[in-house]
Parts: structure tokens; C-alpha cells; sequence
């Protein structure tokens, strides 16, 4: 993969994973991308996973074509980018490391050391000269930790965007990008909007013409695409209009009310998607609560709180500062309920609730279903 006469890409393509970060399911993979400068002197754009450094090395030496790399630009210390720091600097001992400060301290962590004597710090706004090409760094803070800086080639336009813009799975592009770089975004950064904005809007000044990202493909068209997206999704503004119905219940009597209600949204021809949350993948439902406007929650009362699932559901949701959307809520108990008044708890007051709850005593009763039908014309108002 070529992305400009002088940039290449070394990276790597992870099919093994069961489960990214431990908890993450990538069933169609994800990679770990690095890049390589050729210019009078040679940048190396961070490394890979562990069980793919040996790769990479092969990858980079290839590319080197006998030449010797003079940087290793480091943008984030996640294992998943960092484990090939220490074999690299050990093979090419005449390269030097370039990262932030808070970098080089986790360094310390990972390897014992922060390579003294062969390090330089940077911090926003500094330039580091390869030749034709002038990189400037840019500090961005908790995109997804707190070392995190991106690079900015103005020579080729390239932004080198650390876990910014990445992507589970392949290397599609365009909608078909949409999906598995939401849920990693949510679901991976998801908190720290304000941070996101603040790189957006230094991003801004820039004029890029290429998008570098650690995992996924390199974006090269159409970036107002992508952008809009990540503005959206930073400033917690819906992308979409339609509804998540999630649900989390014990023998069914919940279920049989979402599954009501959403089918009743279905035929005014709204969006929805429907999940269980004790079936689906865990961060599946996260990411649409975040890509349409409205949420409708149905649980079962569980030990005087929320069923498992859904406890954990709405605290994720909360995590990641969950707002500007409108809330409906559904509960059941057999004798003292108490699921709605729990979720409404966790998620906290920065979402619009509907006034209107439906409290089911173990089974919907028509006087339920009636409910429903109302709660569906308050949540297309
Ligand atoms: C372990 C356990 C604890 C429960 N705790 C409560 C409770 O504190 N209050 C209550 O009203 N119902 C409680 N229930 C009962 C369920 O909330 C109730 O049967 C509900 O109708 C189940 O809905 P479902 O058919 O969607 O699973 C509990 C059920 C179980 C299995
Ligand atoms: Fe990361
Ligand atoms: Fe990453």
C-alpha cells in the first residue's frame, strides 16, 4: 500500500484475535498499522502487536532496502502499536525514539526504560525535518491515552492519527467503513469527547489530504465524511434518527414488550434495532445507542435493582457521557419493580426521559400493550 511516493505501509493484518483489548469481538480481525518516511533521513511510524513484531521487522527491512532508519516515531504506548520498540531500537542502534513525555515514563513501564541517550522528547507543535519532508506533532491527550500525539506531513498532506480514525476489521472504506469504526470509537474513546474535539478542531487548520490511522484502512477520499462522523460521535450529537431498543429479561415478559413495541416502530417506519442485551455482543447496542436520537430501555427488576445485563448496559452508556438523546423506559418486577427507577439512576439526568414509564407486573396485560402503543406516538413526537 502506497501513500505517497515516499510513504509506504508496513503493517500488519491480525486474523488470530479472539478478542480485541480483552473484550472487543473482531470476528473479521483488525490490524496493526505502521509506516515508513523515505526521505534524506527515514521515519518508522510505530510498531505492531507482539505476535506480529517478528513480521513487521521483516516488512520494515524489505522496505529499508539496505538503508538504516534514523526515527522511530512513537504516537501511542498501547501494546497493540508499541511491542516492537525494544527489538527496534536494538536492531538499528543508531535510531533514535521520538515521543512525548508521558511516553517515554510508560516506556519505562514496558521495557525498564525510557532509552535514555537515544530519545527525543517532543511536545505540540514541534518539527522534525526528514528532508523534504517536515513533520509537526500534535499533543493529543486521551485519543485513547494520555501520550498520545498525532504527526502532520504538510509536505503530502498525511496525518498520522494514532487510534484517531481506526477501524475494526478490513479495509473498507466509505459506508462500509461506518459501522466497525463507530464501535470502535464508542465503544474504545468513547468517553473523551472534549478531548476529540479539541484535536478536531486543531485538525481543522490543517490541510489533510490523507488520514494515517493505527488500525483500518488509510482514508484518502472524501474525508468530510470522516470527519463529520467523529465530530458527531465526540460531541454526542445522534447521527441518525431511529431507535435502540434494548432489552435485558429473565423468562420473556420484557422481551415480549420490546419485541412488541419495537415491531410497532417498525410499521410508522422508523429505524430500530433491537438487541438482548444478555445475548448480543456487548458493544453492539452501545454504539446505535449513540448513532440514533432515541433509546428505549425495558428490563426486568432484579434483587431490588436492574437485571445484570441491562446494569451493565446503562453504566457503559454513562462511562461514556450518554446525552442529548430522548429515554424511554420499561420495567418489570413480580412484586416490588424498581428496574426503571435503577436505570434512570445510572444513566444519569443529561438524557431526556419520557414521562411516561410502562411498569409491568411479570406479564404485559392489554392495559400494557396500550401503554406501548402510547409510549410509540410520545417517542415519534
Ligand atoms: C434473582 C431474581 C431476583 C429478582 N428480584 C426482584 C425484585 O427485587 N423485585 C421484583 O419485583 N422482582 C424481582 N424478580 C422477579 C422478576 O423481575 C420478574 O419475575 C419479572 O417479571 C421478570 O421479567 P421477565 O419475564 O422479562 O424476565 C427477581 C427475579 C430473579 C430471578
Ligand atoms: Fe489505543
Ligand atoms: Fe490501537
Amino acid at each position: 500500500m502506497e501513500i505517497s511516493n515516499e510513504i509506504k505501509y508496513i503493517g500488519v493484518f491480525d486474523r488470530e484475535i479472539d478478542l480485541f483489548e480483552g473484550q472487543y469481538t473482531v470476528k473479521d480481525g483488525v490490524s496493526y498499522n505502521s509506516y515508513i518516511i523515505k526521505d534524506r533521513k527515514i521515519a518508522v511510524m510505530d510498531t505492531v502487536d507482539k505476535s506480529f513484531v517478528g513480521e513487521w521487522l521483516a516488512r520494515l527491512d524489505t522496505e529499508l532496502d539496505g538503508r538504516q532508519p534514523d526515527y522511530l516515531i512513537v504516537h501511542h504506548m498501547e501494546p497493540d502499536h508499541s511491542s516492537g520498540i525494544k527489538s527496534f531500537l536494538d536492531k538499528y542502534p543508531e535510531a533514535t525514539v521520538i515521543a512525548s513525555q508521558a511516553a517515554f515514563r510508560m516506556m519505562r513501564g514496558f521495557f525498564g526504560t525510557e532509552f535514555e541517550g537515544r530519545r527525543r522528547i517532543v511536545t505540540e507543535g514541534d518539527t522534525l525535518s526528514l528532508g523534504e519532508h517536515t513533520l509537526t506533532f500534535i499533543t493529543a491527550p486521551m485519543v485513547h491515552w494520555p501520550e498520545v500525539i498525532m504527526t502532520f506531513d504538510a509536505r503530502d498532506g498525511v496525518l498520522f492519527s494514532a487510534d484517531g480514525f481506526g477501524k475494526f476489521g478490513g479495509f473498507e472504506i466509505g459506508r462500509e467503513w461506518v459501522d466497525e469504526a463507530r464501535r470502535y470509537y464508542i465503544g474504545i474513546v468513547g468517553k473523551y469527547g472534549k478531548q476529540v474535539q479539541a484535536v478536531l478542531k486543531k485538525a481543522a487548520a490543517l490541510d489533510i489530504k490523507k488520514i494515517c490511522p493505527l488500525h483500518g484502512p488509510v482514508l484518502s477520499e472524501n474525508l468530510e465524511f470522516y470527519i463529520d462522523l467523529y465530530d458527531k460521535w465526540s460531541s454526542y450529537t445522534p447521527e441518525q434518527s431511529g431507535v435502540t431498543v434494548a432489552y435485558a429479561s429473565i423468562y420473556g415478559n420484557t422481551k415480549a414488550a420490546a419485541l412488541y413495541l419495537s415491531e410497532r416502530l417498525k410499521e410508522r417506519g422508523v429505524a430500530v434495532s433491537l438487541y438482548d442485551l444478555s445475548r448480543c455482543e456487548k458493544y453492539a447496542p452501545i454504539a446505535d445507542a449513540f448513532r440514533f436520537d432515541r433509546l428505549v430501555l425495558a428490563a426486568a427488576t432484579y434483587n431490588m435493582g436492574v437485571f445484570p445485563p441491562m446494569r451493565e448496559f446503562v453504566t457503559e452508556l454513562s462511562e461514556r457521557g450518554y446525552k442529548n438523546r430522548r429515554v424511554a423506559l420499561i420495567e418489570n418486577g413480580s412484586w416490588a419493580p424498581a428496574a426503571a427507577k435503577v436505570m434512570r439512576q445510572i444513566l444519569g439526568e443529561e438524557v431526556e426521559y419520557l414521562d411516561r414509564v410502562v411498569k409491568i407486573t411479570s406479564a404485559p396485560t392489554e392495559a400494557n400493550y396500550r401503554e406501548l402503543d402510547g409510549l410509540v406516538n410520545d417517542l415519534l413526537a
